[in-house]
């Protein structure tokens, strides 16, 4: 089994949504998925309490509970672990770091998400776990041309040599729509933009847990401080 933890220090950068389009990408893919909802807010299961499987595919849990599930789902075959988080202090979500095998730190590409995207790949590095930052609520790209914000995000996570996962997942309405009927981007709109994107970052986040090792995470204090640097020197728009 893999484990999955969806981080965020900040609310509304879009943890809930990155977990849920992600254990349902996984599901539709015929990968024995479940999402736990740490998050005392419990927007997941706002989302997903609907539905048919929901027995099946939804967990409600905390902090405290997170070992003994991952031990439990390991044991009922679940093949995917995601695991929710809220925008809570360290302590609580370092729970759900420790049993991670990968981190994903989503922020919206603004010099406060990133920042707070460094620290919470400070905690990842520290427990001694894999980590990789989700850029979310993106500006679309035009023709194919970035907009300055996006692009200076990404300059500025590879500056400091910060993991980043190339698909970056744009502001879409669909987001929201789907969430409002209980599904997926997937399931809402198979053919469109935030399906795609959400594909793609499941086949990146799915390698990259199938041990898949790309540039290696910086681990010294200094590469933070050069994260910091970068992201003064690019500061987003
Ligand atoms: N890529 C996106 N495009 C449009 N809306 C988004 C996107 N990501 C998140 N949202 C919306 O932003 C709000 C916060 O997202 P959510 O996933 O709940 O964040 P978090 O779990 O980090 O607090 C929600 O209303 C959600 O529908
Ligand atoms: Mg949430």
């Amino acid at each position: 089994m893999k484990t999955l933890a969806v981080m965020s220090r900040k609310g509304g950068a879009g943890k809930t949504t990155v977990a849920v389009n992600l254990t349902l990408a996984a599901r539709a893919l015929g990968v024995r998925a479940v999402l736990a909802d740490a998050d005392p807010m419990r927007s997941a299961h706002e989302v997903l309490r609907g539905r048919d499987e929901a027995a099946n595919l939804l967990v409600e849990t905390s902090a405290s509970k997170l070992f003994a599930l991952t031990e439990a789902s390991r044991r009922a075959g679940v093949e995917l672990l995601v695991i929710d988080t809220p925008a809570a202090p360290e302590a609580d979500v370092a729970e759900a770091v420790k049993v991670a095998d990968l981190c994903l730190a989503v922020a919206r590409p603004t010099y406060l998400d990133l920042a707070a995207a460094v620290l919470s790949v400070a905690v990842i590095q520290r427990l001694g776990r894999e980590g990789l930052i989700v850029l979310n609520q993106c500006a679309p790209s035009r023709a194919g041309v970035e907009p300055p914000s996006v692009l200076k995000a990404f300059e500025a996570l590879r500056f400091a040599h910060l993991p980043v996962a190339p698909t970056a997942m744009r502001a879409r309405m669909v987001y929201q729509t789907a969430f409002a009927q209980g599904r997926s981007v997937l399931e809402s709109d198979p053919q469109g933009a935030a399906a795609q994107e959400v594909r793609a970052l499941f086949g990146q986040v799915w390698r990259r847990l199938n041990g898949e090792r790309p540039a290696a995470m910086s681990s010294a204090n200094d590469d933070l401080a050069r994260a910091r640097r970068g992201l003064i020197l690019a500061p987003t728009a």
